[in-house]
């Protein structure tokens, strides 16, 4: 990940401009006072860049929650403010800040809101979750130009080396998403979808709660798919197939299907990988037989107004839970304009969203994300509002 280490850390006064980027203010962490946050704008993107005490230097680099793609933009917001606050630089990997000519056009890009807003219109939908090296995506892609495949993973470089293919082959069937597959379900209408691929994803065997197979994943992809419509699990991990194999015969009614060392059109590096170690590939296929009801989600994410800070730094630190999910105040942060600034960490116990809230006199709003609107998110939503306002 892009990063500057210098010398010593100077604020500058905000807000301030310099090399197109715009820097708002700063936020610092009231518990340790060497971490900060700086908003940031450049282009349409809004994040923090973070600056931290490391031994010896200082480090400055994009803040994990916020970090927009493409990486070119956090590049030259590094840049940016180094060169502003006139810092002694000790070391960089930020070199090349030039947009590279196969990302400048990001239309195939979305993010977690514009499903929300909008699902894409297609008569013909089709999922991949965790894509990877996009080897499958696109080979499906290029081979079913009348479906639209929306590709789903959280490693940003593999996101942007999958952009760069569309651009190249001029796909215009696929759209990516850099976003939990998990919550991204819950966003997607019903009946809609003709496949979901999910193939070798991360075993996660020491922290089991972020595998991509669950029960409330097979019941969303079993409420999006088409009457049927397919999902596809494809892994080589014998522990993984096992914990899948009584996930899915757990449920009430379902028709499944289960395959060994089937070969399928395409290879991805995974699966290249456990071939060339004669590994045992397993697939269990769920194959939908119902109609499913309408998706129907509504709710708020306004909040009350109020600037307690007394109320609001007595939260940092603590968890606070109900029957649908839970509330964890991560940091605390008080900004150089007057507001609060609260990470946290919010929705249901299986797949919550990390977030920053701004808490100022007259306004208290989601920096720079809201939660994705689930029925869930909305209920903790609510829950928040209480704890921060009363
Ligand atoms: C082992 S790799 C397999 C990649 C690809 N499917 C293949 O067969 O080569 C698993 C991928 O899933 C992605 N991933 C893990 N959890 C995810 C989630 N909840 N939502 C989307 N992608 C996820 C990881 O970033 C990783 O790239």
């Amino acid at each position: 990940m892009p990063h500057i280490h210098i010398e010593t850390f100077k604020p500058i006064p905000f807000p301030a401009q310099h090399e197109g980027v715009t820097f708002h203010y700063m936020a610092s962490n009231v518990k340790h006072n060497n971490e900060h946050l700086i908003a940031t704008t450049l282009e349409d993107k809004e994040f923090f860049l973070l600056v931290k005490d490391v031994p010896e230097n200082v480090l400055l680099k994009s803040e994990k929650i916020t970090r927009p793609a493409p990486t070119y933009i956090v590049k030259r917001a590094l840049n940016a403010y180094a060169s502003l606050s006139q810092a002694k630089v000790l070391s960089s990997n930020v070199n090349d800040t030039s947009k590279n000519i196969h990302l400048e056009k990001d239309a195939s890009l979305w993010n977690i809101h514009d499903f929300a807003e909008k699902f894409p219109d297609a008569k013909d939908v089709r999922i991949e979750v965790g894509f990877g090296s996009g080897r499958h995506l696109l080979h499906q892609a290029k081979e079913n130009p009348d479906i639209l495949f929306i590709g789903i993973e959280i490693h940003k470089p593999s996101v942007e080396q999958a952009l760069k293919q569309i651009n190249i082959f001029g796909l215009d069937n696929v759209i990516l998403l850099d976003y939990d597959a998990r919550l991204f379900l819950e966003l997607v209408p019903s009946n809609i979808v003709s496949r979901i691929y999910v193939h070798f994803p991360v075993p996660w065997d020491k922290k089991p709660h972020r595998r991509v197979i669950s029960t409330a994943f097979i019941n969303e992809s079993t409420r999006v798919l088409a009457p049927l419509g397919q999902l596809e699990l494809r892994t080589d991990s014998e522990n993984y197939f096992a914990y899948s194999w009584e996930t899915f015969i757990s449920l009430t009614k379902a028709r499944l299907q289960v395959n060994k060392n089937q070969e399928i059109a395409i290879s991805s590096k995974y699966e290249d990988r456990w071939k060339k170690m004669e590994k045992n590939i397993y697939d269990i296929t769920l194959i939908n037989e119902e109609e499913s009801q309408p998706l129907s989600i509504e709710g708020s994410f306004a909040f009350s107004k109020g600037l307690d800070e007394e109320r609001l730094l007595a939260l940092t630190g603590s968890t606070h839970k109900n029957k649908s999910g839970f509330v964890h105040f991560e940091r605390s942060y008080k900004t150089t304009d007057g507001a609060i600034l609260l990470r946290l960490s919010l929705g249901s116990f299986e797949r919550p969203e990390h977030l920053y809230v701004r808490v100022d006199t007259d306004i208290t709003d989601y920096l720079y994300t809201k939660p994705v609107p689930s029925k869930v998110n909305f209920m903790m939503h609510k829950f928040l509002d209480g704890l921060l306002h009363g």
